[in-house]
């Protein structure tokens, strides 16, 4: 497949199908998220596959995702957000239990961090951050390749996720993906237009 089709072709998916995703192809997404730039030259990156129910609801259990509420309760709060943007959450955040729950797999991706987070001053200490997210969006593409998708999901409780998942003390989650076969329900949401003229700046702003 061309670069420029995967790259249409990947979208967040928050409803999945009940069907396995091949080894094969979540080995060769990996294979393909190992080859992002890296800003120490060590790709220090790492992937854990989650298949079992209990480690999923156990994840859901730190991340509070129980207590999610519904659409309803939800209009008031993005009232006077962009319409494209309230379209987007209204769709997102009560699926946010089922999609860990209902995906065949959910991948979660670790980093060794620079600088602790908390101790970050300048972008540049980001620089592990920025390089975990190129390995991602390899890994995004490369799915998107095979008609796999799926939704970078962002832990707030990590040290908790952290500990059910025994990652090592000094490396950090950069994201949870539940991934898998895009279900006929799932909505497709509008994207942003972006006017390419009014973003690209010559020499400068
Ligand atoms: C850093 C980051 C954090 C995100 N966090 C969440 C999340 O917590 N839950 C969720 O359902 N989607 C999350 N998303 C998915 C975005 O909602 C989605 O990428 C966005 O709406 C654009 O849609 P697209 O990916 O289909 O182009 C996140 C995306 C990014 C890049």
């Amino acid at each position: 497949m061309e670069l420029r089709d995967a790259i249409e072709k990947r979208q967040t998916i928050r409803d999945f199908q009940n069907m396995e995703v091949p080894r094969d192809i979540i080995n060769y997404a990996i294979e393909n998220a190992f080859k992002a730039p890296s800003y120490n030259h060590l790709r220090e990156w790492d992937f854990i596959i989650i298949k079992n129910l209990e480690s999923k609801l156990s994840l859901i259990k730190a991340e509070n995702l129980d207590k999610i509420s519904s659409k309803v309760g939800l209009e008031s709060v993005f009232e006077k957000e962009a319409t494209i943007m309230k379209e987007m959450y209204l769709d997102a955040i009560p699926k946010q239990k089922k999609m860990i729950l209902n995906a065949p797999l959910v991948i979660v991706v670790v980093f060794k961090p620079k600088t602790k987070v908390l101790d970050a001053k300048k972008i540049y200490d980001l620089n592990c951050l920025a390089s975990v997210w190129a390995c991602i969006e390899n890994f995004l593409l490369s799915l998107a390749e095979h008609d796999v998708f799926g939704v970078t999901y962002i832990p707030q409780n990590i040290e908790i996720v952290k500990e059910i998942l025994r990652v090592p003390d000094n490396l950090e989650i950069a994201a949870i993906i539940p991934i898998g076969y895009r279900d006929n329900s799932a909505k497709v949401l509008k994207q942003k237009t972006i006017d390419l003229i009014g973003r690209i700046h010559i020499d400068n702003w």
